[in-house]
């Protein structure tokens, strides 16, 4: 008999149409981070209905949580999948746009989710031929910080999990193809607040006042230094300004200006210098013309850094469902992915799958009102992650 890995992608064939019908499904009835219940609901009625080992739900939240025991002993190995929407109103004109006014499944997870539990389903019935465990874990809120991972860690999630695979579809790469890469891969993703103080007044009358436009502006400028001066040039930072609002009058001086953005890095003492930089350049520079600056700075989610071993499993895992010429190495995003928490615990790896094609008007960005993607990735990200997964398994048998 042909080894089960060889045979998932006729099996996830078959189950095409369901697959479809699911993420469909949720695609018109999409909830948002931290408000699901009928995505919980709906997969872990599945998964018991597969008859899987354990399925607990509510984990770190309203995350669902399945342990499917193989017919031989051996480790466990962890597939994720994130099932959440966005607070996007949905402009497709398709027969399964949202029905939910205002949220949309903008980033995919729908699909996400339909092709883990394509892969459950299939699983669950050649459990026979698994050497060891699957854990199959359905995450809330990858969207909003805090984050769904972070609560599901907590809540033991990955406690007996020796290794972990996910993947992202790509509306923006087209289908048939699949990133992946060693090391850091996604980014430190932070977010900050710059609160400068000054002393309003008249426009014509400035030696009177202290301008917090004046000194915002310089804020900004001075910032600049973190990426050209304070971190070396082999080593990736962006510092970005996303808003900075101040004043209400053309002949007024600003008593108080107020600035957003966001901060990405890969290392961890990268990291660490960009915050303590962004700190003492905004306050010293408020301080250095008369002013003030208090500074709030949100760590947001950890770099992904994938494991180099399961990295390679997982390229493999990639070239045999889909041919050596379609898969690609990754280079890293500066965007976040609390995928980075379970990593911090266990080995892994997480990938990106092509979804785009422009036959099927699935060409927007993610978090577009037009998105869409090729439900024909799904059964490609399926096959991946459960090559990686049966593939480790039998490499790390007892
Ligand atoms: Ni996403």
């Amino acid at each position: 008999m042909t080894a089960l890995a060889n045979r998932l992608s006729d099996l996830l064939k078959e189950l095409e149409p369901q697959m479809v019908a699911w993420r469909r499904h949720l695609h018109q009835y999409p909830e948002l981070s931290f408000q699901e219940e009928k995505t919980p609901a709906m997969i872990a009625g599945l998964l018991r209905e597969w008859g899987m080992d354990e399925v607990r739900t509510g984990v770190g939240g309203r995350g669902v949580v399945a342990t499917l025991r193989g017919g031989a002993p051996g480790p466990t190995v962890a597939i994720r999948a994130d099932f959440d929407a966005l607070p996007i109103q949905d402009q497709k004109d398709v027969p399964y746009r949202s029905k939910v006014p205002g949220v949309m499944h903008a980033c995919g997870h729908d699909a996400h989710t339909a092709e883990l539990l394509g892969l459950a389903a299939v699983l669950a019935r050649h459990r026979e031929e698994i050497p060891g465990s699957i854990r199959f874990i359905f995450q809330h809120a990858e969207e909003e910080l805090p984050g769904g991972a972070v609560a599901m860690v907590e809540d033991g999630a990955v406690d007996g999990v020796d290794a972990i695979f996910g993947a992202h579809l790509w509306s923006m790469a087209p289908v048939g193809r699949v990133w992946i890469g060693a090391g850091p891969i996604m980014a430190n993703a932070d977010d900050f607040v710059i609160e400068v103080k000054g002393k309003g007044g008249h426009g014509a009358i400035p030696q009177e006042t202290v301008d917090s436009i004046v000194i915002g502006a310089q804020i900004v400028t001075n910032l600049q230094t973190i990426a050209s001066r304070n971190v070396s040039p082999l080593d990736s930072v962006v510092v970005t300004i996303g808003t900075f609002h101040a004043g209400d009058n053309a002949n007024v001086i600003a008593d108080s200006c107020r600035m957003t953005g966001t901060v990405r890095t890969f290392l961890p003492h990268v990291r660490d210098r960009a915050e303590q930089r962004l700190k003492e350049i905004a306050e010293g520079v408020a301080g250095m013309l008369g002013g003030s600056a208090e500074v709030t700075y949100l760590r947001g989610y950890p770099a992904v850094i994938n494991t180099e071993a399961e990295a390679e499993i997982a390229r493999e895992a990639a070239i045999a469902a889909c041919g050596e010429a379609h898969v690609e190495r990754m280079q890293p995003l500066m965007g976040g992915e609390d995928f980075s928490y379970y990593l911090e615990k266990v080995p892994g790896a997480f990938l990106f799958v092509g979804a785009g094609n422009p036959e099927k008007g699935a060409v927007w960005p993610h978090h577009h009102p037009r998105f869409d993607l090729d439900e024909r990735a799904m059964l490609i990200a399926g096959e991946v992650l459960g090559r990686a997964a049966l593939s480790w398994l039998s490499r790390h048998r007892p």
